[in-house]
């Protein structure tokens, strides 16, 4: 029988180093698109998944993200005596049950596959789902849910995939396709920021995964060798090889790498404008925007 997934991990240790100074101080995903941070996106995305149990993968000074996820009583009793009923459900939403997150320091920032591989105690035989908060997803139906439902039709390790412009790939891990069944795409190789003319295709990995518990034992073995860097690319691509079980997924919805600063404007914008409370007046603004530069030009 599939093991449903449960547990996911939240790989949050990186540096940010390409927003500072903000990052000096603020974890990146504590940023706010629109008026929630990254990683509430994250976190809806992973409970409309059926996910349960959350891991969060920390480093020093990421205090602002333990502190988000505490229950506000004050905040809540002072918006209950205001009867500020609406923004107090929106506040309810966003707590978490008490046990259902986990904190596990990664010390030193040796890279995404040493950040998974930080968590393996908390996880037992089954699969998990890896989500990087930075890539945030706009789809009716949100991408994580998507994979899980493919998931049960494939089980194995899926990755989520999106069409990329062939100049673009060298800054993605890209699939090389053994069989191609529209959504999914069964993989035979995958190699990391491929020069333009050595993408074996356009189809880019991006920070959505559901792995097996093998992945993880390829980590360990990974670590106790090479030492360094550990890259979650590599412990994936051993799967290819033994146990050929890895499947690229191309989800519905828009991807806004909310990692560099050019997505997180695009981001920014794309949120704004569908927002009912916020579309008409940013809409006029942004039409003014345009009007104005292009007369100037
Ligand atoms: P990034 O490649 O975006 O790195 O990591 P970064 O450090 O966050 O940001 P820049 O490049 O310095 O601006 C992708 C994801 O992997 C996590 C990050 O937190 C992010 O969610 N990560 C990366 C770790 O948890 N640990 C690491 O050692 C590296």
């Amino acid at each position: 029988m599939k093991r449903k997934v449960t547990k996911a991990i939240f790989p949050v240790a990186g540096l940010g180093t390409r927003f500072l100074p903000a990052t000096k101080s603020i974890p990146k995903e504590i940023m706010t698109l629109v008026d929630r941070p990254l990683i509430q996106y994250a976190i809806d995305e992973a409970r409309a998944a059926g996910i349960k149990e959350f891991i969060f993968v920390t480093s020093r000074g990421k205090g602002a993200l333990e502190d988000y996820f505490d229950h506000s009583p004050e905040l809540e009793n002072t918006l209950r005596k205001k009867g500020k009923t609406d923004l107090l459900e929106m506040l309810k939403s966003t707590n978490m049950d008490s046990g259902a997150i986990a904190y596990i320091r990664q010390h030193k920032a040796l890279g995404l596959g040493h950040a998974v591989w930080c968590a393996r105690r908390l996880l037992s035989n089954e699969p998990f789902a890896v989500i990087l908060p930075d890539d945030v997803i706009a789809a009716d139906t949100p991408c994580l849910q998507q994979m899980v439902e493919a998931h049960a039709e494939t089980g194995g390790n899926m990755v989520a995939a999106m069409e990329v412009p062939t100049e673009k790939t060298s800054a993605y891990g890209v699939l090389d396709i053994k069989e191609d069944m529209g959504s999914v795409v069964s993989v035979k190789g995958m190699v990391e920021k491929p020069d333009a003319d050595k993408a074996p295709s356009n189809l880019a990995v991006i920070g959505r995964y559901i792995l097996t518990p093998d992945v993880m034992n390829h980590l360990n073995r990974i670590k106790s060798g090479a030492g360094g860097e550990l890259q979650l690319t590599d412990a994936i691509a051993q799967e290819i090889t033994s146990a050929d079980n890895v499947y690229g997924f191309r989800f519905k919805g828009q991807r806004f790498d909310c990692g560099s600063k050019a997505g997180f404007l695009q981001a920014t914008v794309a949120f704004g404008l569908a927002r009912d409370d916020l579309k008409d007046e940013f809409q006029d603004y942004l039409a003014d925007m345009m009007s104005v530069r292009s007369a100037a030009q």
